[in-house]
């Protein structure tokens, strides 16, 4: 492995909110910080908000920094990139934002009922052979039930038309309540957006910037699963 990654590894290990538990702390045994993120990690009662595919964090960092009053928690399995939020966060001394080295298809084991408040996808991958694994299938948002609060929101924030087509008809087959449908934020709807949604959707993650740059829509969808 690359000397470069095994140094971003080593360095996540001393950080006191990166968490990569492995099977052995999750499967069969109930994980410690399930259902006590906020005693344990956080340290108050404040709302959860879970960024998934996190990537390199930016809206965990970002909400982090506008919301001191809501805990964020960014999960990815890829440690290389959790490091770059991880490292902003410690660096800015942000103890609201925490990050999870693990899969998405886990969360149940990690959060317990009731834990989380709100659910972002930011550019997940579409998964165009396999559905049942994109991040906002039936498959996920089951998953997604048996942690998020009545009337938990899920955002997507996506450059994908196939990731945003599927999201809308999954919420009209299920029946989920649709909040926000926008399949073009900034050139058509950005208007009607509230000033404060407006700066929450001005944070730009790594592969927003990467598709933006080559002339995609950037899309958002927010829906009440309940
Ligand atoms: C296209 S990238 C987007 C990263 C970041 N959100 C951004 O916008 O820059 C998708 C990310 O989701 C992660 N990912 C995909 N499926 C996952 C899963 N089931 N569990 C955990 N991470 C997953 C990948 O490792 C990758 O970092």
């Amino acid at each position: 492995m690359a000397k470069n990654k095994l140094m971003k590894f080593d360095e996540m290990k001393s950080m006191e909110r990166v968490f990569e538990p492995s099977m052995a702390d999750f499967i069969d045994v109930e994980y410690e910080l399930k259902g006590n993120w906020n005693e344990k990690v956080f340290k108050n009662n404040n709302p959860i908000v879970l960024e998934l595919g996190c990537g390199k964090g930016e809206y965990s960092v970002g909400l982090g920094r506008k919301y001191p009053n809501q805990n964020f928690v960014g999960i990815d399995i890829k440690g290389a990139r959790i490091w770059k939020g991880a490292k902003e966060a410690n660096e800015e001394n942000l103890t609201n934002v925490a990050f999870l080295r693990n899969v998405v298809d886990f969360v149940e084991h990690f959060f317990a009922e009731n834990e989380v408040d709100e659910i972002w996808c930011t550019f997940s991958d579409p998964q165009p052979k396999k559905p049942n694994k994109r991040l906002t299938s039936r498959q996920f948002v089951n998953r997604y039930k048996k942690v998020l609060k009545p009337n938990g929101i899920v955002h997507l924030k996506t450059d994908n038309t196939l990731l945003y087509e599927s999201t809308i008809e999954e919420i009209e087959e299920y029946g989920y309540e649709k909040l926000v449908d926008s399949n073009n934020i900034y050139e058509k709807d950005w208007e009607s957006f509230s000033p404060e949604v407006q700066e929450i959707l001005s944070i730009k993650t790594h592969y927003e910037t990467l598709f933006a740059n080559k002339g995609f829509k950037i899309k958002y969808v927010a829906f009440r699963v309940d």
